[in-house]
């Protein structure tokens, strides 16, 4: 494994989505001066980077991922010079400051969408994906191809105006960029430049393998939905030919003049693309996000879990490129309610440290998502209008036509929706969680008043204070960095057994991913030193329920 020292490599990514993090003002919705605000709780977990969810001028059909201006703050979280102090008071405290890069699609309230909508010989046309649409057999107009959206069942937007159809992967206000226009990728690395000359450390590359859209767009072959026929084919809309060339001259133009960390969000991908985009000696970006492990949260099983993590350390580590580590974002359920155990409070607790010891001890940068670390659970929504989600209501919509009952539907959502990760911050058990004084935005989980930052921090037994050991031990032990791995018990699905190796240190992870006792073979030598343990008494030999213990060989 590679063991070029850099900097992303050795902190710790905390994600925060700004709208559900801290209200300064008391308007419902958290903002930039709320982040400056808990800056120093963040300094106190240990964490290294912050990357934020788009905090730029937005209509907020999905949230800040539908940009109508790249270069300005969103009016609800605040000014420019809100986020220059935000800037600056990280900075000051050693954390690094990432931001969303959203430009698969912008918002269609962007002039530049404006202006392209107006007639099709304007300049800015060509800045998106316009198409005729095709007479279907019946003499009527259809679409230009079969494609089904993210949000919506067609992919496609008829636009009156100019009597064409425009391509939206995603909901209808987010048009599609053209990256196949050269005037678009410089407006592009230009904002990039705008904010990295301000002192920003990188990006998160939002549906980064998708800029690239294939030669004349044909229909997929992938069978539709039970409604309209529409169908998206991953093979036709991710990792198309041109995309590496595309990230290798951002990276020529815009990246090579600072010294930045950038992370791809890649839903479709295998290690061998991965290593093309990350790997080290002319990979043009850092790191990717994988979805082996979430996407297959309808199913998911440990054996699974660790075959993928196999399968990308052989392939992608051991390769020659970096991996990063997570569990949980703002478009998946709580962690700890999907793959640990909420429902008692001894389990959420064992099983939330257990799976952030596998975050933060496996090869990669490990990414924690606001709450994560005080183990925050789903919340159980009553309709899919409460979620405030595009993503739900077109998921709830589709369940319903298949004819799924509405209960049927929300079980699913409340299993796996992206609402659950977007109840505000429990940050006290004062009045709404100590998120806003005002009304928020969003519903705030009942449990705020058993489960919250305060309490955590007062309690040694905590998840936070797991995690901080966590962090504070991958600070401390760059064997869990950038240390070989090497696994052990790999037919016991019930267990993940694993050591890390660099420089004359050994270090050994112990886990128990199941709510029961777990015996295994390994002997741990006698008198070496637990460095971390779920557990307060010591490890002998049987894995308690979910244990997580750290040893020092
Ligand atoms: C990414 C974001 C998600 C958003 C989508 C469209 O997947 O993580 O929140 O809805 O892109 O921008
Ligand atoms: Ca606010």
């Amino acid at each position: 494994m590679t063991s070029d020292r850099k900097w992303w490599k050795e902190r710790v990514i905390y994600q925060i989505y700004p709208r559900s993090f801290m209200d300064s003002n008391h308007d419902g919705i958290g903002d930039i001066n709320g982040i400056t605000s808990k800056l120093d709780y963040l300094k106190n977990l240990g964490i290294g980077i912050i990357w934020i969810s788009p905090c730029f001028a937005s209509p907020n059909a999905d949230h800040g991922y539908d940009i109508s201006d790249y270069r300005a703050i969103m009016e609800e979280f605040g000014s420019m010079d809100d986020f220059n102090c935000m800037l600056e008071e990280a900075h000051k405290r050693g954390i690094r400051i990432v931001l969303d890069l959203v430009v698969n699609h912008s918002s269609d309230e962007h002039p530049w969408f404006i202006e392209s909508r107006k007639s099709v010989d304007n300049p800015y046309r060509d800045y998106y994906i316009w198409k005729k649409g095709k007479v279907g057999e019946d003499g009527t107009m259809k679409e230009p191809n079969n494609w089904g959206s993210f949000f919506t069942p067609s992919a496609w937007q008829y636009d009156e105006k100019t009597g064409e159809y425009y391509l939206h992967l995603f909901s209808k206000k987010q048009p599609d960029l053209n990256w196949d226009n050269q005037q678009l990728r410089k407006e592009i690395y230009d904002m990039m430049h705008f904010w990295l000359s301000k002192g920003v450390d990188g990006f998160r590359m939002d549906v980064l393998n998708c800029y690239q859209k294939p030669e004349g767009l044909p229909d997929s072959k992938i069978l539709g939905t039970c409604v309209e026929g529409y169908s998206l084919d991953p093979k036709l809309y991710a990792n198309n030919i041109g995309m590496l060339s595309i990230l290798n001259e951002m990276r020529e133009q815009v990246l090579d003049h600072y010294d930045t960390v950038t992370v791809g969000e890649t839903s479709i991908i295998t290690p061998q693309i991965a290593l093309d985009y990350v790997n080290e000696i002319n990979g043009p970006l850092d790191m990717i996000f994988h979805f082996d492990v979430v996407d297959s949260k309808k199913h998911f099983t440990w054996k699974h879990f660790k075959e993928v993590q196999r399968k990308w350390i052989k392939e992608l580590t051991n390769g020659g490129g970096w991996n990063s580590q997570y569990f949980q974002n703002h478009d998946q359920p709580r962690c700890v309610t999907m793959y640990g155990d909420d429902s008692t409070e001894r389990n959420r607790v064992l099983s939330a440290k257990m799976l952030g010891c596998l975050n933060h001890t496996m090869p990669g940068t490990p990414f924690v998502y606001q709450g994560e670390e005080l183990g925050m659970t789903n919340y159980n929504y009553v309709d899919a209008e409460q979620m405030q989600d595009p993503n739900a209501t077109f998921n709830y919509n589709e369940m319903i036509a298949c004819g799924k009952s509405h209960e049927e539907a929300m079980k699913v959502l409340n299993l796996y929706g992206r609402a659950h990760s977007r109840t505000p911050m429990q940050w006290d058990d004062s009045l709404h969680a100590g998120f806003s004084a005002g009304t928020p935005w969003q519903v705030v989980h009942p449990n705020y008043t058993s489960i919250n930052a305060k309490y955590e921090i007062e309690d040694k037994e905590s998840v936070y204070h797991f995690y901080k050991s966590l962090i504070d031990l991958r600070r401390r032990h760059l064997v869990l960095v950038y240390g070989d791995f090497q696994e052990y018990e790999e037919e016991n699905d019930s267990v993940f057994l694993y050591s890390r190796a660099y420089d004359n240190e050994t270090i050994m992870v112990l886990i128990n991913f199941t709510v029961k006792d777990q015996t295994i073979q390994y002997e741990i030598p006698a008198g070496k030193t637990v460095l971390l343990s779920n557990y307060k008494e010591g490890y002998c030999n049987r894995l308690r329920p979910f244990e997580a213990t750290i040893f020092q060989l």
